[in-house]
């Protein structure tokens, strides 16, 4: 689904022309459209109308404190994987029940400031943390309530990079080894078990990995049931693709209809963790062309965004739609590389792109609002871009374009002796 528009040949984000964005607060700059990522949330929780359930977006895809408030302003939960995007849940204003807490390798530090928020459940990914978890608690004097995450060993049919559910990830503990696990975590005096965790991957574009992993917890959950262990929460992760080019993902509604014909167990709270589908195609990236550069064998568009921008096309090879600001009917279409000034040739934005262009010219990189401004960087010393968030004919500033001065004021420079 796209949330753009050209009107009179200038792209429309709402009622916003993104060119006006850009000549006021400069650019790279991220823009983003608070209904689209409302809608988009709203399309999960109604799919899954009055299945107890839970979404929890998962704050990775883009953790800016403005998007974080109107989700938490919807009644969302968040799904964390740090001590720093639990603080900003928490600065939003989310409510630590909705919060559950992933990732391999919690620090001592993460996991004492989890428990004394009160999250829902910290997602245990493997023995040695919950060894660990226990032991923090049994300092905090409280239990901690647990999710293990199984490794399903199913694939998700993505990008290597962010496929997560094979035997061969860091990710959870092997389905093989799920029941002595839970075996484990009942006799440590300070776990309170409350769930089960499996999330396979990202953008997905089937669902037979979902039907796969939903049969697999079928199997487990009755032999935990025998053990004496009653699950609140069944947490199928996230992972639902965006349309970039041509993919045709399945909708929540349909993510819903599988979960309701293929789980047995239909008391639980089921939660999903959707975190590109709900931001990814309500964000921009904005540049502007700094030179076109004729070759014998290539046009290139050189533009003020890059690799520590949007670091996707480099590092996964992904495709994004590149849009002009402004349609010009008067310009010859060329085939241009759009890329950015970074030294590396990997830093492109999009390559081969049929493109009507003029010197200073604006471009929007679209779906660019999951995995952008969270995955940018100061590589090349080049500070962060703006962030904006339109919202009917409004389009507020949501984070100031970082300066020279606040990449610098970290380091400590010694004296350099003769
Ligand atoms: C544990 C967990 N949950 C949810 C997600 C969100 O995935 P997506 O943004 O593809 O929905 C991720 C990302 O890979 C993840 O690692």
């Amino acid at each position: 689904m796209s949330f753009h528009a050209y009107l009179h040949d200038r792209l429309h984000v709402g009622q916003i022309a993104l060119e006006d964005l850009a000549n006021r607060y400069g650019t790279p700059l991220y823009v983003y459209s608070r209904p689209a990522i409302e809608q988009q949330w709203r399309n999960f929780h109604d799919a899954f109308g009055a299945r107890n359930h839970l979404i929890c977006y998962a704050v990775k895809a883009n953790s800016n404190l403005s998007l974080l408030a109107c989700l938490a302003r919807l009644g969302s939960g968040f799904d964390i994987v740090s001590g720093g995007e639990l603080e900003r849940v928490l600065t939003a204003g989310g409510d630590p029940k909705k919060i559950v807490f992933s990732g391999v390798g919690k620090t001592e530090a993460e996991i004492t400031s989890a428990l004394k928020a009160g999250i829902r459940c910290l997602n245990c990914e493997s023995l040695p943390e919950l060894r660990r978890i226990d032991t923090v608690a049994s300092g905090l004097g409280v239990k901690a309530p647990i999710a293990l995450r199984i490794n399903p060993d199913v694939d998700a049919e993505t990008h290597p990079y962010i496929a997560t559910g094979l035997q061969q990830n860091k990710f959870g503990i092997a389905w093989e080894d799920a029941v002595d696990a839970y075996e484990q975590a009942l006799k440590l005096p300070n776990i309170e078990i409350t769930g089960i965790a499996c999330h396979i991957g990202s953008q997905i574009t089937t669902l037979s990995p979902y039907i796969d992993s939903i049969k697999l917890l079928n199997t487990l959950i009755p032999k935990l049931a025998q053990e004496g262990i009653k699950l609140r929460d069944i947490d199928l992760g996230g992972g639902l693709g965006i349309r970039y080019s041509n993919e045709e993902p399945p909708a929540p509604t349909e993510l819903a209809r599988i979960v309701r014909n293929n789980l047995t167990d239909d008391s639980a709270c089921v939660i999903i963790e959707p975190g590109r589908s709900i931001v990814g195609n309500a964000g921009w990236l904005i540049t502007k062309v700094q030179y076109l550069k004729h070759t014998k064998l290539k046009n290139f568009a050189i533009v003020d965004a890059a690799m520590n921008d949007l670091l996707r096309p480099a590092l996964y090879s992904s495709w994004h739609d590149i849009l002009p600001l402004t349609q010009h009917a008067d310009v010859t279409e060329r085939l241009y590389d759009v890329v950015g000034p970074v030294c590396e040739s990997g830093d492109f934005l999009g390559r081969e792109r049929r493109l009507a262009l003029r010197d200073n010219d604006y471009l929007a990189i679209a779906s660019a609002g999951a995995y952008g401004f969270s995955m940018s960087s100061n590589y090349n010393s080049r500070p962060r871009a703006a962030e904006i968030l339109i919202d009917g004919d409004q389009a507020r500033l949501i984070r100031k374009r970082e300066v020279l001065s606040e990449l610098l004021s970290g380091e400590m420079p010694i004296e350099i002796d003769s």
